[in-house]
């Protein structure tokens, strides 16, 4: 038998047999292709075993799940074509078919690497921490349509929701002592999407009591987010249309702003401080403020010649002292990127554990200003020296 022919006879018959393992595709067979490889494996879809593919493009992954004999007669156009390797690893043996230039084919069996199959996934709806049927508050922002389902321009948002939420779930699982009726504040709230989804786990997922205030300028927005909680239910969450330079809390547990303009996020960041918050949560949205204080040194001059490096070096010199100023006033600190930058080019989260921090020689911070021509950090100017 030819060699392509017994590998796709091997590739049934542990289909068939139930000893299969997987099967990657590798070495594209056609110049300038632009699929790199194929990774299949075993699923359940609704019943039926079907074999799902990974195409993996120079710059994204694709799945695509075929019921078998469809699978059996698209791998077999692939091979030789397509793809000029192919590797079953079974229980039984590893078998591979490799084309040379020349696309003659051979098979190559080894001893088997996996002693038995992995289990097989099932198509089960995924678990979100927010769920997105019934939650009314999700389709009055326009996310999900009246069956509770995610809307095409809405999907954004709901994996951005749900990725902020794990991180928040993830911090109050660190913390290990945060207050059960905890007093959360959220500067700059907007539309408040976040805000009610912050509750919404708290309360029904977390089974807390929390009061959640929303501060946000805009009239129109606090309105709305105040006709709404009610009707979700959320009787501790409301917003109120203040400039949070203004605001004066009685207490904050947690500080969130998330994407609050410029110098906001400072203010956010010292009222949180003043406060003595837990938790403070920051995602910086523009960078103006240090941008303007910022003159390029002699030494930095021939590569901040250009605009868009000048707005990066302002980025991190802004954020990077961020972090700093609150690793002085006692926060244990982490920079992340919280969602990947497909769904928002302002991932960048910069989060504040009260601890220990990292009291730290203020010359430290003066030289770093120095070096990168940092004449004043607004935030600096808001918290108290320590010590
Ligand atoms: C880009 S939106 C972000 C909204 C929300 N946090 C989110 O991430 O979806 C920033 C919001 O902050 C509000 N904001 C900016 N400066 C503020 C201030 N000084 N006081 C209160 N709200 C402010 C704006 O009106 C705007 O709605």
């Amino acid at each position: 038998m030819e060699p392509k022919s017994a590998f796709l006879q091997n590739l049934q018959e542990s289909l068939s047999e139930g000893t299969f393992v997987k099967l990657t595709l590798s070495k594209p067979g056609r110049k300038g292709s632009d699929l790199k490889n194929v990774y299949a494996r075993l699923v359940e879809l609704k019943g039926e075993t079907a074999l799902s593919f990974t195409l993996r493009y120079a710059t994204k992954d694709e799945t695509k799940n075929h019921p078998i004999a469809e699978a059996l007669g698209v791998i077999d156009l692939w091979l030789g074509e397509d793809f000029l390797n192919a590797d079953l690893f079974t229980t039984q043996a590893d078998i591979s078919l490799q084309y040379n230039r020349k696309r003659k084919a051979r098979l190559f069996r080894r001893k088997p690497t996996h002693e038995a199959p992995p289990a097989r996934s099932h198509d089960k709806p995924k678990q979100y921490f927010i769920e997105p049927k019934g939650n009314a508050y999700l389709h009055a922002m326009g996310i999900t349509s009246a069956n509770g389902k995610v809307k095409a321009d809405g999907q954004r948002k709901f994996r951005q929701i749900n990725k902020y939420i794990e991180i928040v779930d993830s911090l109050l699982q660190q913390h290990g002592n945060f207050p059960q009726q905890p007093h959360i504040v959220d500067m700059g709230s907007g539309k408040g999407y976040l805000t009610f989804a912050l509750y919404d786990h708290l309360l029904n997922n977390r089974k807390q009591q929390p009061t959640i205030t929303g501060i946000e300028l805009r009239d129109n927005l606090v309105d709305f987010c105040n006709t709404l909680a009610p009707k979700a239910g959320f009787t501790g969450l409301q917003f109120v249309a203040q400039d949070i330079f203004e605001y004066q809390p009685a207490r904050i547990d947690m500080l969130i702003a998330l994407h609050a303009c410029d110098i906001a996020t400072d203010i956010a960041i010292a009222k949180g401080v003043d406060a003595g918050a837990e938790i403070i949560i920051v995602a910086p949205c523009c960078h103006k403020q240090v941008r303007k204080a910022m003159q390029a040194t002699d030494a930095l001059q021939p590569m901040l010649r250009h605009g868009i490096l000048q707005e990066r070096q302002a980025e991190l010199v802004t954020d990077g002292l961020r972090a700093l100023l609150m690793e002085e006033q006692g926060y244990d600190t982490k920079v992340f990127e919280f969602v990947s930058t497909a769904h928002t080019p302002k991932n960048l989260m910069i989060v504040g554990i009260k601890g220990n921090g990292n009291p730290r020689d203020r010359r430290e911070i003066d030289r770093i200003k120095a070096d990168f021509g940092v004449s004043e950090h607004y935030l600096e100017r808001l918290l108290l020296p320590v010590g």
